[in-house]
């Protein structure tokens, strides 16, 4: 499908149900018709299986134990100071509601709303980021689309208008879409250089890494609209699981972070922009399951990984450029026993830098690690609360009243009634995380969500 402006009216056709899911029964069989050929005699006219439940696990970018995980299916952006949060419904169309950003407790500004209507259902949960180019409000939202091809859809919220039709951006996808800012006037480009938003995802075909970006300065995805193959090495390029990327201004003003294919570990290269080059893949190796979280350290070169490994302890590695980009950073063993990937939050930055990463526990209870002082602590927290979905972290800048700014944190989670539970409180507290989610404080926010990702 062509790439257009999403703020421009798509074609508008409304195809009837039954049509669409005829078609979409159709273009799956098909696609089961190619592997099904792909690995056997090559005979085409073998009639295509039926699609099965876990069809889409098994094309996704999964690993070896799809289902065996809670993957990530909540996100949110900030737009004029107030958070939206986004989940893919029941139902398969993409959720969203509005929090008040200068509350300290949870006050909504909106019940829960289809954001923008489409003929398409979501194959897999969507990921958002907010962005002020020139002091314009932004905010984007991208999901795989439920179209028989796992296409990229984007519809952002941009110059004062909220969008009315999610735009097709071509790219099969199998994962979710991971997002990040690059900030303009980055290392190596000419002055001027425009803030874009880059997007990344693992190719449905290939499970290579793609990605693609919005350019500010031209307001339309790169041009050209390709993806780049970034790989010398074919049999070391495809993914397992979902992205971790970072985007700073200087270099390595990328780094993008995957579990490979066929061995389950760590990868990661960085993207120096000033001679605009992919150095080596780094594989340190470990043994994961899910997806890699990646916690960037604003305006450093400074990132915390959090995984799952295979025997459902979390692990973690920090990074930063002053130890140079072929490093490969040493194992933090964090323990535990998880049902999710981790979320990871920046309580306070540097000096007193303090990280906060939580996860769902395998007995169906979130639990909470910190790490202060350069230590994490040494038991995991039992916050004492259950739920059904990844926990979601979200930290924000809040207006706190009289022109004092204030960082919030947001916590988040589906719970077995498919309804979102949240807890907001001022990030720098120092109060135990059990006591910070205790009781109303971890408000039930209504919904009719799924906990369930592309590998469910
Ligand atoms: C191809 O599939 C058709 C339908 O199942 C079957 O009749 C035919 O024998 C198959 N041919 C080969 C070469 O396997
Ligand atoms: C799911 O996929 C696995 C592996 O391909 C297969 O063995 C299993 O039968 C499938 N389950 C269903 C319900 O289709
Ligand atoms: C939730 O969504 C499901 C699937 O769309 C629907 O059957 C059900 O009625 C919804 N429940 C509520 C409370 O809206
Ligand atoms: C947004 O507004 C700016 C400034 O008026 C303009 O240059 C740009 O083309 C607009 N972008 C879109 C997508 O309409
Ligand atoms: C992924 O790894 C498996 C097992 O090693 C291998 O059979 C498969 O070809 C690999 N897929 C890709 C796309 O490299
Ligand atoms: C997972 O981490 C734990 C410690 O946190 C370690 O004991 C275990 O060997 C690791 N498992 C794998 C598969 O790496
Ligand atoms: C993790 O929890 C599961 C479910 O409670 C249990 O079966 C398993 O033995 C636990 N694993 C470890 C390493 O404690
Ligand atoms: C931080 O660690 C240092 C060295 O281990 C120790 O001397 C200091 O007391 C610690 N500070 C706090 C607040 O725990
Ligand atoms: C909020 O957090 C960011 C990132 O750590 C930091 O740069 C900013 O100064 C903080 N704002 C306040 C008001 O503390």
């Amino acid at each position: 499908m062509q790439k257009k402006r999403w703020y421009i009216l798509g074609c508008g056709i409304i195809l009837l149900l039954v049509v669409a899911i005829i078609v979409i029964g159709l273009v799956a069989g098909l696609v089961l018709a190619r592997r099904g050929g792909d690995s056997s005699s090559g005979n085409s006219t073998t009639p295509a299986p039926p699609p099965t439940t876990n069809s889409t696990a098994a094309l996704s970018a999964c690993g070896t134990h799809p289902s065996s995980i809670r993957r990530q299916v909540l996100t949110a952006a900030m737009l004029k100071g107030d958070v939206y949060i986004f989940a893919r419904g029941l139902d398969g169309a993409i959720w969203y509601r509005v929090l008040s950003g200068s509350s300290s407790s949870t006050v909504w500004k909106s019940d829960w709303a289809r954001w923008i209507e489409t003929e398409d259902t979501f194959a897999g949960p969507p990921t958002a980021v907010s962005w002020t180019p020139n002091g314009d409000d932004r905010m984007h939202v991208f999901a795989p689309a439920n179209n028989g091809k796992f296409n990229v859809l984007g519809a952002g919220y941009l110059n004062g208008s909220f969008p009315s039709t999610w735009q097709n951006l071509g790219e099969p996808t199998a994962s979710a879409v991971a997002l990040c800012h690059l900030p303009g006037g980055w290392v190596s480009s000419s002055a001027g250089a425009p803030d874009r938003i880059d997007q990344w995802v693992v190719n449905r075909d290939s499970r290579a890494i793609t990605h693609d970006f919005w350019n500010s300065a031209i307001e339309n995805f790169q041009e050209p609209a390709t993806y780049v193959d970034w790989e010398a090495s074919p049999s070391a390029q495809a993914s397992a699981s979902g992205l971790g990327v970072v985007c700073r201004r200087d270099d390595p003003i990328h780094t993008v972070l995957m579990f490979a294919n066929g061995t389950d570990s760590v990868r990661f290269r960085h993207y120096t922009g000033s001679n605009r080059f992919w150095n080596p893949w780094v594989d340190i190796g470990g043994n994961f399951i899910g997806d890699p979280v990646l916690l960037p350290i604003g305006g450093s070169s400074l990132f915390y990984f959090f995984g799952i490994n295979a025997t459902g302890a979390m692990q973690s590695f920090y990074w930063t450029d002053a130890v140079g980009l072929g490093y490969r950073p040493p194992w933090t063993y964090l323990g535990g026993n998880f049902s999710s990937v981790p979320a990871a939050v920046l309580s306070t930055p540097d000096p007193s830098l303090r990280l906060d990463a939580v996860a769902l526990g395998a007995d169906g209870k979130m639990k909470h690690k910190g790490f202060l002082n350069q230590t994490w602590d040494g038991q995991w927290e039992d916050l004492g609360i259950e739920a059904d979905s990844a926990p979601f972290l979200f930290q924000y800048e809040a207006d706190a009243g009289t022109g004092l700014k204030v960082n919030r944190t947001l916590m988040a989670a589906i719970g077995a009634d498919n309804q979102l539970r949240v807890a907001i409180w001022e990030s720098a507290s120092t109060k135990p995380w059990r006591e910070l989610v205790a009781g109303d404080k971890w408000a039930i926010a209504g919904g009719n969500l799924t906990a369930k990702s592309m590998c469910d």
